[in-house]
């Protein structure tokens, strides 16, 4: 520490490292609605450390999970007004801004985590993780969860037919609605922190989600079944206030961009295994009976769905898709 000349003379560029200001004495507030162990926590947990020790404790991050500062109704506005400086949404939930933020509803549209994180980092999904700029909000880096999956009360699904007359809940979204549609089925949107009740006293008859998301908040205790689709994704973005990010001086943002990028390494590497966890504690603790759709159940769940392409490709763009389909070669 020391200088307190704030004269930055010589600057060369602003290539960080000028020296005339040294770190500042920051609190972050990174918000989110899931459990600890799923990968979502886990990158925050990554940010946190990184940040905390390269700044030598002078920049602090609080993490506050379970919706417990902010839930789904309410963690973007606040954002926006700055009272939480990181979240990482379900990207699903941004489809009233823009409805190419539908991408992860598609219905499957990605062979893997990679292809989903190849998608989000080219240039379409670039575009769309910065499409916020005019709320003040810039999109960062993507971070994966997985392939969502039913859970439900009622009656086993192995089949289209089977969600005849069921309602579940969304996460939002056009695209989830018409899903459900197609197969004869309501849906409702239900903010994350009420998704148990919810399911527990009957206002829905199911959901769908990440095993991680299922395990960690313990949906298979209030559900009969679990049927393994990967149908759909839940997948983030690490999304801050462009007046905070800009606000920082180099010094402070070197660190905490360093930290982003680490949590974002960790998220991302800790995904699969998160989830392949989570699965394996579903089956261990026996409440819901899985089921496990062989190829060609899950095809007839393809065809039926596939035309739903065709309903939203103007307002997703038939670029948005093609940037899709290269995303999994
Ligand atoms: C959900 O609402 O089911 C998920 O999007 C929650 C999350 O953030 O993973």
């Amino acid at each position: 520490c020391g200088s307190d000349d704030a004269s930055g003379e010589g600057d060369s560029g602003g290539d960080g490292d000028s020296g005339d200001d040294g770190v500042q004495e920051t609190t972050i507030k990174f918000s989110h609605v899931v459990a600890e162990n799923t990968p979502k926590h886990q990158g925050a947990l990554a940010t946190k450390e990184y940040i905390e020790e390269a700044s030598d404790g002078k920049i602090t991050v609080e993490i506050y999970p379970n919706s417990s500062l902010f839930g789904d109704q309410d963690e973007y506005q606040n954002l926006v007004s700055n009272n939480v400086q990181f979240i990482a949404p379900d990207l699903s939930k941004f489809v009233g801004n823009n409805p190419q933020f539908n991408v992860p509803s598609l219905p499957f549209a990605f062979d893997n985590d990679a292809a989903a994180i190849a998608f989000w980092d080219g240039d379409k999904g670039q575009e769309i993780l910065t499409s916020l700029t005019d709320d003040g909000v810039l999109g960062l880096y993507m971070w994966p969860n997985g392939g969502k999956h039913l859970t439900n009360d009622s009656n086993p699904i192995d089949s289209p037919d089977d969600l005849e007359g069921l309602k579940f809940r969304t996460q939002g979204g056009q695209v989830l609605e018409a899903i459900y549609t197609t197969l004869g089925a309501g849906s409702e949107s239900i903010p994350f922190g009420e998704l148990y009740t919810a399911l527990d006293q009957g206002v829905v008859d199911g959901q769908e989600n990440t095993f991680s998301n299922i395990e960690s908040k313990k949906f298979d205790e209030v559900q009969d079944y679990m049927t393994v689709m990967n149908h759909t994704r839940v997948d983030y973005a690490i999304f801050t206030n462009t007046e905070f990010w800009e606000g920082m001086n180099d010094a402070t943002r070197e660190i905490v961009e360093a930290g982003v990028e680490a949590g974002t390494e960790t998220a991302r590497a800790e995904a699969k295994a998160l989830n392949d966890g989570g699965y394996e504690i579903i089956k261990e603790r026996g409440d819901v009976e899985i089921i496990e759709l062989t190829t060609d159940q899950v095809q007839a769940f393809r065809d039926t769905l596939e035309p739903i392409y065709n309903e939203f490709e103007d307002e997703i763009g038939a670029d948005v898709y093609e940037a899709v389909r290269s995303a999994n070669e």
